[in-house]
């Protein structure tokens, strides 16, 4: 088990290994553990994490703000409008002044461009930086949902059929980073992963050739298909939502939201449900568009993981914050 983790960020999974994925996946469940018991687990007592938010958040900013309390610590919730960024101070003049008050910070930031702010931002920390969405990586969501993968398949990921599939999203364009994340990830830990979507929505070439050697490192297949059905055939997990075709538009919203409605119909519903294993999982990060990404029937039917998966986001979230701002020792 890979310890030692103080101060170490997360902008990107593929900043963590393996070893130490699996150390905070081994935290997060002792976690859920003492939180199911309503035992405490003060790991940062005292600590102030800032959360930076450029956009809204239901989930991120909860689990966060929820799962520092729970720590012990404290969540300073922040917005550009609320800081002095709005006005231009740089990410460095930032940092420099928070770093001497608080333990961590947590930044969404999803405008084309966001990941190259954090990372100038994380470049200049001396707190631990978590990406709590860019323009390219979600990995706190894909962290939660490797974890709600392993729960509900008791470890046994090997050859499994994980099917990150597009959706027909089309009221606004949203960042590819949930895909592309989920497509780099899954393959590190043995799924099979099949990516589909229409031709023009392409994720980042770099990101894909990550996804190929990852899957090829870890004995796991990675494909691309055009078409939902052939995906969801035989899957393990069915894991559906829309992204904008930026890598054709680049960030023309109107030429995008256009493209997206000119490909209806890519919405999970009992019949694709059906073409999977009938032992498969429903996932999806939330927020969904009901009746338009997926069908009731399917969101609130029994394989439908969506709310464990949700909460997974917290247990998750703790334990990265307890590894990378907690007290070492546990001591108060
Ligand atoms: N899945 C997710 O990131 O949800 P929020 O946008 O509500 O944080």
């Amino acid at each position: 088990m890979k310890t030692g983790l103080k101060g170490k960020h997360l902008l990107c999974e593929q900043d963590w290994s393996n070893e130490e994925l699996e150390t905070l996946f081994k935290v997060a469940e002792e976690l859920k553990m003492k939180y199911a018991l309503g035992e405490d687990a003060e790991y940062c007592r005292l600590k102030t994490l800032f959360m930076l938010f450029f956009e809204e958040s239901t989930r991120t900013r909860n689990a966060f703000e929820c799962g520092i309390t729970q720590l012990g610590g404290h969540g300073n919730y922040l917005t550009p409008k609320a800081t002095q960024i709005d006005h231009g101070e740089t990410p460095k003049d930032t940092i420099e002044v928070l770093s001497r008050m608080g333990h961590g910070i947590g930044v969404r930031n999803t405008l084309v461009g966001g990941h190259k702010w954090m990372a100038e931002l994380a470049k200049h920390s001396k707190i631990p930086v978590y990406n709590m969405q860019c323009d390219i990586w979600h990995p706190t969501q894909s962290l939660a949902d490797l974890f709600t993968i392993k729960e509900k398949f008791n470890n046994d990921l090997k050859g499994k059929k994980f099917v990150i599939s597009w959706t027909s999203a089309g009221n606004y364009m949203r960042p590819l980073s949930m895909a592309q994340s989920l497509v780099t990830l899954m393959p590190r830990f043995g799924l099979d992963v099949t990516l589909a979507h229409p031709k023009g929505f392409e994720l980042q070439p770099d990101v894909m050739e990550m996804a190929r050697e990852n899957a090829r490192k870890n004995g796991s297949k990675f494909e691309v298909v055009y078409d939902m059905d052939e995906a969801c055939k035989d899957a393990d997990v069915v894991y559906a939502k829309g992204w904008g075709p930026i890598m054709t538009v680049g960030d023309d919203e109107v030429a995008g939201v256009k493209m997206i409605n000119e490909n209806p119909g890519w919405l999970v519903d009992s019949r694709r449900m059906k073409l999977a294993k009938e032992s498969a999982i429903y996932m999806h990060c939330m927020p969904a568009d009901r009746g338009i990404e997926v069908t009731d029937e399917v969101y609130d039917g029994p394989q439908s993981v969506i709310y464990d998966e949700a909460e997974n986001r917290m247990h998750t979230i703790k334990a990265l914050m307890a590894l990378t701002m907690g007290n070492m020792t546990g001591r108060r």
